[in-house]
């Protein structure tokens, strides 16, 4: 039991990677808050997680309004005594070039992706100040890192998400409160298996994987409870990637394959 008696946040916890983190939390002892602006969804997460014996409330936000994330960490005191764990997660996507996107779009998400991760921090830190300290996770992404086209907001949100990772550790980790960021590769979500619908997308996307899959919700998950918990107590201001191995692997794949033909 990794997280006994911790209380935790996790945004977007009502399908995908938040989910799969809400229920892995659970199990591992936390309290949950289940939060998403879907509060249906959340719902029957919440629901599932309690009966299974875990505990949990799920609660309705939109992580780029200052006003709802400071209510959400309220009842998440309200309701459980304390923060420990602030699992800045929800995010979304508009596909474009720069001559493609709506300035409308631009906006939308740098608002999703990065203010929510500001404003996560903004009013979880005092919260986890008077709880003796805690942890910060944000979802960013392999995007994050490479120039990926197509999608240009997205990419320059999860970079921005990952300085912002480095510098608000840079603030907080001698208050006993460290920020990290996970940055998975393409992982089997609801708006992933939509994507992957279209043969070449998803073609592309197995060749990119070293391991010649695509991830699983649970493996982001993993990585966000090692974050979470004090089993990574001097880790702070990192960018942890769980790609399976898209980074490690040069665009030729193998220069040279020493295996005779015959046995291939
Ligand atoms: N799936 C991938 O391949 C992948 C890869 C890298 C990064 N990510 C990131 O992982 C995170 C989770 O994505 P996912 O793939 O699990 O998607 P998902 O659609 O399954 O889950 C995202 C959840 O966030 C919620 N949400 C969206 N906008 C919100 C808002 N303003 N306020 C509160 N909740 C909101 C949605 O309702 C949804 O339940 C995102 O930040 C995404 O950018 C995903």
């Amino acid at each position: 039991m990794l997280l006994n008696n911790k209380v935790t946040i996790v945004t977007g916890g009502a399908s995908g990677i938040g989910e799969a983190t809400s229920r892995r939390f659970a199990q591992e002892g936390a309290a949950v808050v289940v939060a998403d602006t879907r509060l249906g969804k959340a719902e029957t997460v919440a629901a599932d997680i309690n009966d299974n014996g875990g505990h949990a409330v799920a609660i309705e936000v939109d992580v780029a309004e200052a006003d709802s994330v400071a209510a959400l960490v309220d009842s998440a005191v309200t309701e459980f005594g304390r923060l420990d764990v602030m699992f800045n997660n929800a995010g979304t996507l508009r596909p474009g070039t720069v001559l493609e996107l709506d300035v409308d779009d631009w906006d939308l998400v740098m608002a999703v992706n990065v203010r929510s991760v500001y404003l996560g921090g903004k009013f979880a830190i005092p919260a986890m100040l008077a709880s003796g300290g805690g942890s910060i996770i944000n979802t960013a992404s392999i995007s994050g890192l490479h120039g990926d086209g197509g999608a240009v907001v997205y990419a320059a949100s999860k970079a921005a998400v990952i300085n912002l990772t480095r510098a608000m550790s840079t603030d907080h980790a001698a208050d006993g409160i460290r920020v990290n960021a996970v940055c998975p590769g393409t992982i089997e979500t609801p708006p992933v298996q939509r994507m992957m619908q279209d043969p070449v997308a998803l073609e592309r996307n197995l060749n990119a994987h070293a391991i010649g899959r695509l991830g699983r919700p649970e493996e982001i998950a993993s990585a966000a409870l090692w974050l979470a918990s004090d089993e990574s107590s001097f880790v702070s201001g990192e960018a942890i990637v769980v790609d399976g191995g898209l980074r490690a692997q040069s665009p030729l794949g193998r220069l040279a394959d020493p295996r005779p033909t015959h046995l291939r």
